[in-house]
């Protein structure tokens, strides 16, 4: 039987209609059955504190760090907001990392996805992840990078995802799924 491996989507944006969230739907649709991906949500996270979790960690904390935890592999999606990566993705990222020594993101293989309406597909921000990956233990794939610009172009009104987009992320995804299985036999 083939091995499924389970892959928590953290998706950087809070938008209803946010780019980055219709791209990682879109990446699950063609994701290949060795790989289920589900969105983890990061909205509900209050903004970490060292002082709040010397008290008692929020249960969205707990609750994200169990999603992370109970996963095989991570797929970070998300905007560019200054060069680098939204708030709200910083902090999930950092509430997964702790408390010290109790990292859930440690050793999980990963990947990187930049989405904007821009032309620069997101760069920054995809580096600016790539470099807390570093830190966080996490493989990373390194090829093929995923800078999608021209965002608002990428599906049609019914929502399908245009022609010259769906081949690359197919290879993407299916050279993620590679990815995992090589990390996860390890
Ligand atoms: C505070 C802020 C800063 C932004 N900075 C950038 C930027 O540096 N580069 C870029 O390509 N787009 C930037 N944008 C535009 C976002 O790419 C755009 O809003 C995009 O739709 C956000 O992704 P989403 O559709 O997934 O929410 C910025 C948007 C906001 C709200």
């Amino acid at each position: 039987m083939t091995q499924v491996y389970s892959v928590a989507v953290v998706v950087g944006s809070l938008r209803k209609e946010s780019y980055n969230r219709k791209v990682a739907r879109a990446l699950s649709e063609l994701a290949p059955s060795s790989l289920a991906l589900k969105i983890v949500e990061i909205g509900d996270l209050p903004m970490y504190n060292e002082d709040v979790e010397a008290e008692a960690a929020p249960q969205a904390w707990t609750r994200f760090r169990d999603d992370i935890r109970h996963s095989d592999a991570v797929l970070f999606v998300t905007p560019e907001y200054n060069r680098s990566i939204p708030g709200c993705l910083k902090n999930a990222i950092d509430v997964g990392s702790r408390p010290y020594g109790q990292s859930a993101w440690a050793g999980k293989p990963t990947a990187v996805v930049s989405v904007s309406p821009g032309a620069i597909g997101g760069f920054g921000a995809n580096h600016a992840v790539r470099q807390a990956l570093v830190f966080l233990d996490m493989p990373c794939m390194q090829m093929p990078e995923a800078y999608i610009g021209g965002a608002a172009n990428l599906f049609d009104e019914s929502g399908k995802l245009n022609d010259k987009t769906r081949p690359f992320l197919q290879a993407f995804i299916d050279k993620f799924a590679s990815w995992v299985k090589l990390n996860r036999a390890v």
